[in-house]
């Protein structure tokens, strides 16, 4: 079977920045630490007044053709994945084609375009759709667009206030691929959650709490949905495992959990046992409590062997170097962790060409996916394209009032005629609706 997967991918941060310990900690009266320490976060990337989930889509999606020496009709497919669109109609990647149509020759007449929905894995699923065209053979030769655009605000004074984030992926997905295959197989948990929701509202309403424990529990179904159709996940054979990241606090107990689940009847799990001198099943089976505790208790103490230290510190908190700097991009954060990743790969000098990599995927709603991707041998090139740093680099620091002033200005209730922070360099900007994506 022919290779299917990413074959280029771009990233675009909105353009200003909010600093969580040193400008949203004080103002909170919190200690900085619950945010570098607790959640993982050092900043937020946050949309300025011209931008939103069109011009990010489409500013990554126009570097990635432009870098790729790609024409509108090499393109077949264009899918957009977000949770914040405004319109229940037109789907966001028309808006997108618009956009990219006023600077490539050519139109997207001829492509098939549509908007995704499952709150953050719709990015995951729009990727496998495009996958699955590809390989049904409907693509005629032309490769598929995905994009993944979220501003990811919460209500002001809510406690998701600290995990917002605004930024856009965009993937080519095509046959024998530069940077990852995705492998044919999936698994799944999905549920029918109402702890965060957006019905009809702008901002979520979240038990918080809650979304942490739905996030664990369809996690571990889809690890173990992946294994019954993939096999059992080798705790060796996996050199990174980017997770949807909300904030990389989360990522810490979805990490534990996996490690726990992949390493169970294995000699590991055994050595494992030895070292913390407690059996990882816990015998009190008939009683629900004392089964709970003593887990918990083992999970703590597997959590600070060396042996779990050093897979954590190899295969995951590389996965999350990025978002630590730019918060959670709802659709986008999945595909921010696998760059991360690549990125410290990159970095380190490591050949990753035919390595392994396993994808958990998340949606509030709820969903999880597990699959497995293969590293390509272009995935060098692909990696040292981007411009990750410096983007990050450049953000317009907010000052609090700003922060305030900014955070209104995407508040759909709100009237607000605040000034631009930053000056559009080459990019497509929102200029009021029926201007839509102009370029300055
Ligand atoms: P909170 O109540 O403000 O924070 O909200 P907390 O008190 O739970 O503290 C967070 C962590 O910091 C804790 O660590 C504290 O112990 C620690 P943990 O016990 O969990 O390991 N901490 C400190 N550490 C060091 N020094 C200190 C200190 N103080 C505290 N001084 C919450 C946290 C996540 C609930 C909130 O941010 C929230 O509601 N976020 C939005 C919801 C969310 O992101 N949920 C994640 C799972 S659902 C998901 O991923 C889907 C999503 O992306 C959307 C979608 O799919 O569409 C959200």
């Amino acid at each position: 079977m022919t290779a299917v997967g990413i074959d280029a991918v771009e990233i675009w941060t909105g353009n200003l920045e909010l600093d969580l310990p040193g400008t949203f900690a004080p103002q909170k009266g919190e200690d900085p630490e619950k945010y570098t320490k607790g959640l993982g976060l050092y900043a937020s990337s946050f949309p300025d007044s011209y931008e939103d989930i069109v011009t990010m889509g489409a500013n990554a999606a126009h570097r990635l053709m432009e870098r790729k020496g790609l024409e509108t009709d090499d393109i077949g497919r264009i899918d957009v994945a977000t949770e914040s669109a405004f319109d229940n109609s037109k789907p966001v990647s028309t808006y997108v084609a618009g956009c990219l149509e006023q600077v490539f020759e050519g139109d997207f007449h001829h492509a098939n375009k549509g908007e995704r929905k499952f709150a953050c894995i719709a990015g995951t699923q729009s990727l496998d759709d495009a996958c699955n065209w590809i390989r049904a053979g409907r693509n005629r030769g032309r490769a598929a667009l995905v994009i993944a655009t979220d501003t990811a605000l919460y209500a002001r004074g809510d406690a998701g206030e600290a995990t917002q984030g605004a930024g856009a992926v965009a993937m080519l997905i095509d046959e024998d691929p530069d940077l990852v295959e995705l492998s044919t197989e999936q698994g799944y948990g999905s549920a029918d959650e109402t702890d965060f929701l957006k019905p009809n509202q702008q901002f979520p309403s979240v038990d918080g709490k809650r979304s942490v424990q739905v996030y664990l529990a369809r996690m571990r179904e889809a690890l173990e949905d992946y294994e019954s159709v993939a096999g059992d996940v080798h705790v060796d054979d996996v050199a990174y495992a980017p997770f949807h990241t909300p904030f990389p606090g989360m990522v810490r107990k979805a990490a534990l959990l996996a490690y726990r689940h992949i390493v169970r009847d294995t000699t590991i799990e055994d050595e494992l046992a030895d070292e913390i001198g407690r059996q990882p099943r816990p015998e009190a089976f008939d009683d629900d409590e004392a089964y709970r505790d003593a887990l918990r208790e083992y999970m703590d103490e597997l959590k600070e062997t060396d042996r779990y230290q050093e897979w954590y510190a190899e295969t995951i908190d590389p996965t999350l170097t990025v978002s630590r700097n730019v918060g959670n991009w709802y659709t986008g954060s999945v595909h921010v962790a696998r760059v991360s990743a690549l990125k410290h790969a990159l970095d380190e000098g490591r050949d990753m060409t035919g390595e392994t990599m396993l994808i958990g995927s998340y949606g509030s709603g709820a969903q999880a996916e597990i699959h497995a991707e293969t590293v390509c041998d272009g995935w060098e090139e692909e990696i040292e394209a981007l411009n990750v740093d410096a983007q990050i680099e450049e953000r317009y620091d907010l000052e609090w009032e700003d922060y305030e002033e900014i955070h209104d200005a995407h508040n759909h209730d709100v009237d607000s005629d605040v000034e631009e922070l930053t000056t559009p360099e080459g990019e497509f900007v929102f200029d009021g609706w029926g201007r839509m994506g102009e370029r300055k």
